[in-house]
């Protein structure tokens, strides 16, 4: 009797796990950020500010107002990335002066965005 307590209880734990993993079966794990973070990144308007794609180009050499996000997933760590997000000034991008990308990520986008952003940005290798 214990021992098939014991199974139900773990078959029960396996498929709450499994729940809270799953959905869209996109590639493992991340998936469903990075894919969020794509959508995001792409906005014209995040909040009530203009979105990372007014002034961020996908194209390697192309400055809209800031620097081409083309291989910053080489560049930059994930710690790196949100970094640069939510405090732009600590580290500059040469030839970029300081205060171009507004310091108000921190307060526009929630913690959620934030990992969304990074996963997305972590995958432009
Ligand atoms: C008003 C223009 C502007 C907007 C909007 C903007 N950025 Fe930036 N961003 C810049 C500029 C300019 C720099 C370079 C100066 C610096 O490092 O802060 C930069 C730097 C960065 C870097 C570092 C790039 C590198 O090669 O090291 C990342 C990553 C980044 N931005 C991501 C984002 C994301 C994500 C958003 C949207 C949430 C965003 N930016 C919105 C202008 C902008």
């Amino acid at each position: 009797m214990k021992k098939l307590l014991f199974i139900t209880t773990f078959v029960l734990a396996l498929a709450m796990l499994l729940a809270a993993c799953g959905g869209g079966g996109d590639t493992a794990g991340g998936g469903d950020d990075v894919s969020a973070g794509k959508e995001l990144f792409a906005k014209v308007v995040i909040g009530t500010q203009a979105g990372c794609s007014t002034c961020h180009s996908l194209d390697a050499g192309t400055v809209i107002v800031g620097p081409s996000i083309d291989g910053v997933g080489s560049r930059l760590s994930a710690d790196e990335l949100r970094e640069s997000i939510l405090d732009p000034n600590a580290v500059l991008v040469e030839g970029f002066p300081a205060d171009t990308m507004p310091p108000v990520w921190a307060d526009e986008l929630s913690g959620e965005q934030v990992d969304q952003l990074v996963a997305y940005l972590l995958t432009l290798k």
